[in-house]
């Protein structure tokens, strides 16, 4: 089922007949007609424009577009690193605009990105640490939540001490994904986070994203490339060159 919406971005609901489900949407986050023009870029140049998609708690989704289509730029709205141009991004019915941007990412989103962003001569636990530390979080045995956290990402305890150079870059983006779940977030967001992982490795990463939509009720969205990524989540969002839609209206 293809649902061609009037912005001319079109999405995809791979979830079972979506149009006949009875029970009521849980949407955590709606972007609403937000577009974006960078602060160097000239007065009509948008690298996003009139982009509206909403996303539910429980549900894992893709955002595929080609290069260029602001698809980074995107996560950077949605994660308040940047604030919309135009229209706005409501999280948990509230409008981005007026919040605090600072507890909003240090509570409610988790980040993943494609190069893990981990400190190299860190260990594993230490860089999960750094990250509880960050955020505030007082936890009385923070290593043991650490490990704790590894487990749930198919990570056995004796990697806790082990330094991050020492990981396979599976076993570094289990880690990053564990470190993205330290402070408990409802959501988690990934720029390509399988883009430097061989299939295998990337379709048992995919599995840990799934169950944290299907079994933690999180919403997990997932910038990609990868038809593999895109087989596996329940929605896909397809984003257009900005020029593209502009001619095509
Ligand atoms: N900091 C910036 N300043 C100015 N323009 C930018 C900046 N970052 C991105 N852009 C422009 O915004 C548009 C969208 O870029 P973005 O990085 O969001 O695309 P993308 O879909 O993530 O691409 P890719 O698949 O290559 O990662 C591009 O035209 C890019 O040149
Ligand atoms: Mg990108």
């Amino acid at each position: 089922m293809v649902n061609k919406k009037k912005n001319n971005y079109v999405s995809k609901d791979k979830i079972r007949n979506n149009f006949e489900r009875k029970e009521p949407k849980n949407i955590i986050l709606s972007i609403k007609k937000a577009s974006y023009r960078y602060n160097d870029a000239e007065e009509n140049d948008y690298a996003l424009k009139d982009v509206s998609f909403d996303f539910e708690s429980g549900k894992i989704y893709a955002i595929r577009g080609r290069s260029g289509t602001g698809k980074t730029t995107l996560l950077s709205l949605i994660s308040g690193l940047e604030k919309c141009t135009e229209g706005e991004i409501i999280f948990d019915g509230k409008s981005l605009n007026g919040m605090n941007l600072d507890k909003y990412r240090n509570s409610d989103i988790g980040i993943v990105f494609q190069s893990y962003n981990l400190l190299p001569f860190m260990t594993a636990s230490e860089n999960i640490i750094l990250s509880m530390d960050a955020n505030g979080l007082k936890i009385k045995n923070k290593k043991e939540k650490a490990i704790e956290l590894m487990e749930k990402v198919g990570l056995k305890e004796n990697y806790a001490d082990r330094k991050v150079l020492r990981l396979s870059g599976g076993e570094q983006q289990r880690v990053a994904i564990a470190r993205s779940l330290s402070y408990n977030p409802k959501m988690i967001i990934a720029d390509e986070p399988t883009g430097n992982l061989d299939k295998q490795t990337e379709t048992e990463i995919l599995e840990i994203f799934k169950k944290l939509a299907h079994e933690e009720n999180k919403c997990v969205i997932i910038v990609t490339h990868s038809q593999n990524v895109c087989d596996t989540v329940d929605v896909i969002y397809d984003l257009k060159k900005v020029k593209d839609v502009s001619a095509s209206k």
